[in-house]
């Protein structure tokens, strides 16, 4: 598996994964757009270049994580781990790197291992009841 950045042949891919991975997923279209607005990598098969996870980031008041997602037959292996690396290289010269996650999403215990921190937390921000934390990686 390696990672590389993304390409318009591994759309209707990306909109797979993100089907598979949320209960409410982002509409393909919001997902396209900032797909074009940022800066994306996916992690590939080497078989056949087949995406099999992403990582979908904008410049938005420092290096922002908008989506990231693996395919849940290939996790574990450290794929997400591996667009980190890339995403945090790619922002290297910015201040700091943040995103939203559920209060209640296990992926937290990813984020502490790779550096991040809660730095608020934004009461039902993805619905009632359902909270986020702002986590943020200082560089
Ligand atoms: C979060 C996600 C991208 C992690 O991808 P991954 O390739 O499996 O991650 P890695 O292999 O690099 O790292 C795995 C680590 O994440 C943690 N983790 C992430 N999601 C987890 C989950 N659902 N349950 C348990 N642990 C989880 C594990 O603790 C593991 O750490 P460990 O190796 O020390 O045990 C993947 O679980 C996913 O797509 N989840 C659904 C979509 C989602 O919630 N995205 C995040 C939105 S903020």
């Amino acid at each position: 598996m390696y990672v590389r950045e993304y390409q318009l042949k591994d759309a209707t891919y990306l909109f797979n994964i993100n089907k598979s991975c949320f209960s409410n997923p982002e509409p393909n279209i919001g997902l396209l757009e900032h797909i074009h607005k940022g800066q994306t990598w996916v992690c590939c098969t080497e078989k056949d270049d087949k995406p099999i996870g992403f990582l979908v980031s904008t410049y938005q008041n420092g290096a922002h994580v908008y989506n990231v997602a693996v395919d849940p037959e290939f996790r574990n292996k450290g794929i997400a781990t591996s667009l980190f690396k890339e995403f945090h290289y790619f922002y290297r010269e910015q201040h700091y790197a943040w995103l939203h996650v559920d209060t209640s999403n296990p992926a937290q215990k990813l984020y502490f291992d790779l550096g991040y921190r809660i730095k608020e937390i934004k009461y039902d921000y993805y619905g009632p009841g359902q909270d986020a934390y702002v986590m943020v990686k200082e560089f």
